[in-house]
C-alpha cells in the first residue's frame, strides 16, 4: 500500500510503548516512501540526527502517553514523553529550520480537548476557552501546547495546534472505552464503566481526525489553533448501548447479551463530566466536515475488531490483562 502523499518521504518515529504496535503498520511497512525508526522523542541526539539525515520540512507530532487512568498512577511518564518529548522535537525543528525558508516548514502539534478541563450540562469548548486541565494527562498536554506556542512567539517556529475530542476506530489499543467494550463483549467478560456512565464525550472517527490534520497541514495558517470534533456527543452509557447492540447484531447474539456485561465501578478521581467541541473555525476556514456518523462509524469499527482477532490477541497480552484486573477489579 502507498500512503497518502506519495510524493512525500515519511519517517515514522515511535518508541513502541505498550500502546505502539508494529502489527498496526503492516499495510504501509513496505511502501517505497515510508521508513520506520524505533526511538524516543526525548532523545534529542537521535531527533537531530534524523533531521540532518532527512531534511524534514514537516513534523506531525502524535507521540504521547495518552491514557488518563495511567496518568493518575504514573504522572512523571507523562511529563517525560508529553512535555520533555515535545520540547525536544521543537528544539530540533528550530535548529534545523533556522537557516531555511520557514514558510516551507510546518510543525503540527496534535493535542486534545482535555486541556480545557470539564464542561457542565451545556456549552462547548471554543478556541477562546481558557486552559483548565484537571488530570495529569491533560496537564502534560496543556504544558506541551504552551511550549509549542512559546516556540512560535519566541523563535518564529511555524506551528499549528490541533485540539481534538475523543477518537475511536480501528487499531485503537483496547484500554480506551470503545475497543475495551468490544474486547470484553467478545470474551463475555465484565465491561467496566465508571460511576453510572453519565459522563459525556464528543466522539470522532479517527479518519475524520486525520482528514482534519491533513487540511491543517496543507491550508492551516501559521500560529493558528483548530478545534476538531464531530458533534458526536454521547454519555458513556448511551454510547455503550449503541455499541453493544451492534456487537450483538454482528455476532448473531440475542439482543441485550453484551449489555448485561456492563459493570459499574468506582469513579475515576477528578473525572471530567463533559466535553463538547465547537469546530466551526475548522469547518468555515478549512472546509472540513466529518464523513462518519457515530452509528455508522461504530459499526465499521466493530466489524474491524471482529475481522482482526490476531491483532487483538497480540495486544491483549498477559501484562495488559493483569493491568486491567488491577485497574478495575473486574
Ligand atoms: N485517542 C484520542 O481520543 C485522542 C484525542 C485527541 C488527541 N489525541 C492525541 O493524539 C495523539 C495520539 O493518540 P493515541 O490515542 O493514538 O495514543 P496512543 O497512546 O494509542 O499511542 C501513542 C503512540 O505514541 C508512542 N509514544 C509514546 N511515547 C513516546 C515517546 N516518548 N517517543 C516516541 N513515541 C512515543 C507510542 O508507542 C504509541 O505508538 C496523542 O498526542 C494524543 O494526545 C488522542
Amino acid at each position: 500500500m502507498v500512503p497518502r502523499f506519495p510524493e512525500t518521504t515519511i519517517v515514522n518515529l515511535d518508541k513502541l510503548t505498550y500502546a505502539g504496535n508494529l502489527q498496526s503498520l503492516r499495510t504501509i511497512e513496505s511502501a517505497p516512501n515510508y521508513t520506520f525508526v524505533h526511538g524516543d522523542i526525548c532523545d534529542l541526539d537521535l531527533i537531530q540526527r534524523l533531521f540532518a539525515q532527512y531534511n524534514f520540512t514537516t513534523v506531525v507530532h502524535f507521540a504521547a502517553e495518552s491514557h488518563v487512568d495511567r496518568s493518575i498512577h504514573a504522572p512523571i511518564d507523562f511529563v517525560k514523553s508529553n512535555v520533555e518529548g515535545t520540547v525536544s522535537l521543537l528544539q530540533a525543528a528550530r535548529a534545523a529550520w533556522s537557516n531555511s525558508d520557514q514558510r516551507q516548514c510546518r510543525f503540527l502539534h496534535v493535542s486534545t480537548d482535555e486541556v480545557f478541563g470539564a464542561l457542565g450540562a451545556s456549552g462547548k469548548f471554543t478556541i477562546d476557552t481558557h486552559y483548565a486541565p484537571r488530570s495529569p494527562y491533560a496537564a502534560s498536554k496543556a504544558a506541551a501546547d504552551h511550549f509549542v506556542r512559546a516556540y512560535a512567539t519566541t523563535y518564529d517556529l511555524p506551528v499549528v495546534i490541533s485540539n481534538c475530542s475523543n477518537n475511536y476506530g480501528p487499531y485503537q489499543f483496547p484500554e480506551k472505552l470503545i475497543p475495551l467494550a468490544i474486547v470484553r463483549a467478545l470474551e463475555m467478560a465484565p465491561i467496566p464503566v465508571y460511576s453510572r456512565g453519565e459522563n459525556v464525550r464528543d466522539w470522532l472517527h479517527v479518519e475524520d481526525h486525520c482528514e482534519a490534520l491533513a487540511l491543517m497541514l496543507r491550508q492551516g495558517l501559521n500560529g493558528e489553533t483548530y478545534l476538531v470534533g464531530g458533534s458526536g456527543e454521547c454519555s458513556n452509557l448511551g454510547l455503550l448501548r449503541l455499541l453493544l447492540t451492534i456487537v450483538d447484531e454482528e455476532l448473531d447474539r440475542p439482543a441485550g447479551t453484551s449489555l448485561s456485561l456492563i459493570t459499574f465501578v468506582k469513579d475515576r478521581p477528578g473525572h471530567d463530566f463533559r466535553y463538547a467541541i465547537d469546530a466551526s473555525k475548522l469547518i468555515t476556514e478549512l472546509g472540513w466536515e466529518p464523513n462518519h456518523t457515530l452509528a455508522a462509524g461504530l459499526r465499521t469499527t466493530v466489524k474491524w475488531y471482529l475481522a482482526n482477532r490476531p491483532w487483538l490477541k497480540a495486544v491483549m497480552d498477559e501484562t495488559y490483562r493483569t493491568y486491567l484486573q488491577t485497574q478495575y477489579s473486574v
